[in-house]
């Protein structure tokens, strides 16, 4: 397969989203025309440098690029004030300039991180995404959301900082546990679900075998999310309308990461999933979308094998209301509102601000008792 491209046409923060096999290999001639000088400083993760900092090095040695790398620890942990102050003195005492480049080699924690690191250094640097997840390929890299954690909840820190380049290189998919890789699905049926129903079918379709590690289908769906999310992300750069559609499924997703503990227990892109289901439950039981939807969507992911519905989630869980009290902490709520990304179809996403809570309430407490 080719490479391919999806332009984002943002003016002067336009930039290109490269999608293919065998992009490490070649990132110093992709990188090259970005430079003022052959030197980067390279941010990555420990687990992520194991497997993949010696062949970005070589691909950059081969344009003649000299490379600088800093490994953080693995893990969300590392979104916060520490890491963030190690990462941003490091790449001052690396002497990285105003017209130099960083990159950030790996999922979303350290796209965020090293993203905002780039956006507050001398008030600003560039920086190149390449993203090693499925997650960070079809969602994170691209759109220029950076930030940290801090005690009071997550993402709460941050600037819109747009990448100059992202270098989605299908091939490191690979090296991926089963589990990562199905959780970066959820946010690709996200895709289907909030604006493109021949894409859900297609991932219906052909879900199973892009997970078995078919690299054509691999390559198409992370084209296919990052061709919706730059249409949304250049409509809609800052999220005052279209991009909270990208938050379908999140409302919920975040209630339920914060009551597992942001961990194992829960991955973040398994409760995009499982948010999914209960948003279009949620618009069924409103009488917005039709009633087999819910049940159309749940057997696909059932499909994927992953989790679904509330009851594939380990362990014990708050009741209803207590799910409730977390979602209406989510930075998403505006004048004590919660908002919800709710759906007429498959692909017909739209912002609702006047969810009436006892809905929202039956729904949960009917998934909670499917638990026994
Ligand atoms: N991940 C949602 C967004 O970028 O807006």
């Amino acid at each position: 397969m080719q490479i391919e491209t999806v332009h984002v046409p943002l003016g002067d923060r336009a930039y290109d989203v490269r999608i293919g096999a065998g992009l490490l290999a070649s990132a110093g001639a992709e990188v090259a025309p970005l430079l003022s000088r052959r030197k980067v400083a390279v941010l990555t993760d420990e687990t992520v440098a194991r497997h993949h900092l010696p062949g970005l090095e070589a691909g950059l040695a081969a344009a003649g690029i000299e490379t600088a790398a800093l490994a953080l620890p693995a893990g969300e942990g590392t979104k916060g004030w520490t890491q963030l102050a190690r990462a941003t003195e490091w790449l001052l005492e690396q002497r990285t300039e105003r017209d130099d480049l960083v990159i950030a080699l790996g999922g979303g924690v350290i796209g965020d991180l090293a993203g905002f690191a780039a956006a507050i250094l001398r008030r600003g640097v560039r920086f190149v995404q390449i993203p090693t997840t499925l997650l960070a390929q079809v969602d994170s890299s691209v759109g220029g959301k950076t930030g940290i954690n801090t005690a009071q909840g997550k993402n709460l820190v941050g600037a819109f900082h747009q990448p100059a380049l992202v270098l989605a290189d299908i091939d490191l998919l690979s090296t991926l546990a089963p589990r990562d890789f199905l959780a970066g699905y959820g946010e690709v049926v996200k895709y289907g679900l909030l604006g493109d129903a021949a894409f859900f079918e297609w991932l219906e379709l052909n879900g199973p075998a892009l997970a078995a590690g078919d690299a054509g289908l691999r390559q198409y769906a992370v084209r296919r999310s990052v061709e919706m999310k730059a249409g949304i992300v250049t409509r809609d750069e800052t999220e005052q309308g279209e991009r909270a559609l990208l938050n379908l499924g999140h409302t919920f997703a975040h209630a339920l990461e914060a009551a597992t503990g942001y961990g194992d227990r829960l991955l973040h892109g398994e409760a995009v999933a499982i948010g999914c289901g209960l948003a279009f439950d949620l618009s069924a039981r409103l009488g917005l979308c039709a009633q087999e939807l819910p049940g159309r969507i749940g057997a696909h992911l059932q499909a994927m094998g992953m989790k679904s519905r509330l009851s594939d989630i380990p362990g014990p869980l708050p009741e209803a209301q207590g799910l409730l009290a977390l979602m209406a902490q989510d930075k998403k709520v505006r004048a004590g509102r919660i908002r919800f990304v709710l759906a007429r179809g498959i692909g017909e996403s739209f912002v609702a601000e006047d969810v009436p809570q006892e809905a929202v309430k039956a729904l949960l407490d009917e998934a909670l008792s499917a638990r026994g």
